[in-house]
């Protein structure tokens, strides 16, 4: 099983608020248990703005997948997938060209189990149970291997999950080394929250995070990164138009911004020379 050392599978705790199911409570999902609910009301209590801000997430990775599938991307590699929500990787690509190959990856025991469920027979898509910091573990899995061949174009989407990791350095690392097993013209993808707008709001939230969910617990700093900071993420990659910006203005269509709150979250997609 790909997980490096300190980084083992989580076992599944009910009882404790767990990242994944807090984000399927803040969709309106039905995953999640009394600790998750509880947990995800005190975040919402300081940004009632939560909700929508997993919205726009949703939106943004709606936008981008079908960009890419209309672009010609046949791989989708969706690293920290969450729990199974409508409008999945799989279901977007596969509507634009149905012979788009997804692999989830996440490192929540549950969301492998749920994904495994929703997928059933699909056999262009598939799920590994993996930490996203080893990227060989990754590119090495069998399910990985069945349905992607990394010597063509890939798109590695990191959709709300790198804040998950709060050293800098090892964000980048993460970034860097699937990267550097993606062929030339892969694309990838990172929506992040960030603290410029609302540090204060940011900054009680990541500590909140940090004592309350399993993923994060213990970690000494705000994993809620500036949007210069997230920009350095596409290092190496060629930045598309417009760059790295609020969720809501990156390509935008003919959807409304749900709230009149500040989205706190950017977005970005580069080009693999
Ligand atoms: C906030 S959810 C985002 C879900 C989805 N990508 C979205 O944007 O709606 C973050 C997900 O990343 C997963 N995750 C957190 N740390 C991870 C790691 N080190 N490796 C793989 N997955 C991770 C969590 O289990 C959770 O399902």
């Amino acid at each position: 099983m790909p997980f490096p050392a300190g980084h083992e599978p989580q076992a599944f705790d009910p009882t404790a608020p767990n990242e994944s199911r807090m984000h399927d409570y803040f969709l309106g999902g039905k995953d999640n248990y009394a600790a998750d609910r509880q947990a995800a009301l005190q975040a919402i209590e300081l940004a009632p703005e939560l909700p929508v801000l997993a919205r726009e997430g949703r939106k943004f990775l709606d936008r981008v997948v079908r960009f890419l599938a209309a672009a010609g991307i046949r791989q989708f590699l969706d690293i920290g997938t969450g729990l199974p929500t409508q409008g999945s990787v799989h279901q977007i690509a596969q509507a634009v060209a149905p012979d788009c190959r997804v692999v989830y990856v996440d490192n929540d025991p549950v969301v492998r189990v749920h994904a495994q469920a929703l997928l059933g027979g699909d056999p262009r898509t598939t799920v590994v149970e993996a930490d996203m910091r080893d990227a060989e573990g990754i590119a090495s899995h069998p399910n990985l291997r069945r349905l992607i061949d990394l010597d063509q174009p890939t798109a590695l989407l990191f959709f709300h999950v790198l804040y998950t990791v709060p050293d800098d350095e090892e964000a980048a690392r993460t970034v860097r080394r699937l990267s550097d097993l993606m062929a030339p013209g892969s694309h990838v993808a990172i929506s992040h929250p960030v603290s410029d707008l609302c540090p204060e709001v940011t900054a009680r939230l990541a500590f909140l995070y940090q004592q309350e969910t399993h993923a994060i617990r213990g970690t000494p700093r705000s994993n809620i990164r500036s949007r210069a900071e997230v920009e350095k993420l596409f290092s190496g990659w060629d930045l598309i138009e417009p760059g790295v910006v609020y969720l809501p203005l990156w390509r935008p269509e003919h959807e409304t911004i749900e709230s009149s709150r500040p989205i706190w979250s950017v977005g970005g997609v580069g080009r693999k020379p």
